[in-house]
């Protein structure tokens, strides 16, 4: 069977359009999610790989994506590090957050087991796609999964707590991310090795750090993990939210595509960004939110960076929200298909 234009882009082949998927597909914004989620809480949904397949392939059969990514969530890694989490209806909390009490820090283990309903749900997912669609494996970045750690909740996105640690108390800090890493390394390689396709780095909240900062103590626990997964013979999309030029620095070695926030146009980014790196992104997703017209105009200024970019994957400078109408994403998608790219020999 003929690769999807994904896979061929993965592979560094000329298509004759963008691939197209949003970070958060599977979520709020698919009326058929909200559907199952009358039935099942989210955790239920994430933890029963037959539900975890098949919310994962709802935005394919509803808005027609070039790529899947797996449902599941960045906070299982502190879970399985033995922190009890909870989803509650103002998004995860973790009822016990660290402090810098180094039992509390020596306490945090390894509990494999737990991260095996994730291996379960990608052998599922692959048992039930199409052959050709790719599936993309996740986790979050060190630095961004020890912000909820230590914060507790996600309200407010400041991470205050987290950051004094980091600055008070930076042994102990690294005492926690070098836990993260490890634990995060072994669950990126078995996602490859269940047969993921590509394997994308979460780091949502770069930007929170100065960028020397964040170059210095943080970015070399990411870059672990994305050496492992190229390694093991993955694919690597790296998400460095905020990060800004910051990002000019990267290496092709351990990153094959870097996703982009909205802060700067793909085309200044593609500018400062290593050659060999693709680029994903980088829609604001709150454009989604205007009308259809709207929309469309601001899609239409992809067109020539497209033209001239095969090395590009379409997507959102961040995720989905769930205030967005399904009926915009889908044109989203719809419109970026049958545009026209104007690509040489196609
Ligand atoms: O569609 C997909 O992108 C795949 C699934 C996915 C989820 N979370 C499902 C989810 C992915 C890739 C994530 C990653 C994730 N989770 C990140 C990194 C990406 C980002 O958005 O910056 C972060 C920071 C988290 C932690 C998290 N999980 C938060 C802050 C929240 C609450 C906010 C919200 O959107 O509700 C979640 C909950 C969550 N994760 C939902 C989904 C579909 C909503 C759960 C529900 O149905 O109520």
């Amino acid at each position: 069977m003929k690769d999807s234009v994904m896979q061929q882009v993965l592979n560094k082949q000329k298509t004759s359009r963008p691939p197209i998927w949003f970070m958060r597909q599977a979520g709020r914004v698919l009326p058929s999610y909200l559907a199952l989620r009358e039935k099942y809480d989210f955790k239920m949904m994430m933890q029963t790989p037959e539900l975890a397949a098949q919310v994962t392939l709802l935005p394919y059969h509803d808005l027609g994506v070039d790529a899947l990514i797996l449902f599941n969530d960045i906070l299982v890694i502190p879970e399985a590090l033995g922190m009890p989490l909870e989803f509650t209806n103002k998004g995860p909390v973790f009822p016990k957050p660290l402090s810098s009490h180094p039992e509390e820090i020596s306490r945090l283990t390894f509990q494999h087991e737990k991260l095996q309903h994730v291996y379960n749900a990608i052998d599922q997912i692959i048992a039930s796609k199409p052959a050709h669609l790719p599936l993309i494996g996740f986790c979050g970045a060190p630095f961004t999964v020890f912000c909820y750690m230590v914060q507790g909740v996600s309200t407010g996105h400041s991470f205050t707590n987290a950051i004094k640690m980091l600055y008070q108390s930076p042994a102990l800090a690294a005492n926690i991310l070098e836990k993260i890493t490890l634990l995060s390394i072994e669950y990126a390689v078995k996602q490859i090795e269940h047969g993921v396709d590509a394997f994308q780095l979460f780091e949502s909240h770069a930007g929170l750090l100065p960028a020397n900062i964040y170059h210095e103590i943080m970015l070399p626990y990411a870059l672990r993990i994305l050496d492992a997964v190229k390694a093991a013979g993955g694919k690597t999309i790296f998400f460095p939210k905020g990060l800004g030029h910051g990002i000019n620095s990267l290496s092709s070695k351990n990153i094959d595509f870097l996703g982009l926030d909205w802060q700067f146009s793909i085309d200044s980014m593609r500018k400062i960004v290593a050659p060999e790196i693709g680029l994903q992104g980088n829609l604001d997703p709150r454009l989604l939110l205007a009308d259809q017209a709207t929309i469309a105009k601001h899609l239409e200024e992809f067109i020539a960076f497209g033209r001239d970019n095969y090395n590009w994957i379409f997507n959102l400078g961040h995720g989905l929200i769930p205030e967005i109408p399904f009926e915009n994403v889908k044109f989203t998608v719809d419109w970026l298909k049958n545009a026209n790219w104007q690509r040489d020999n196609f």
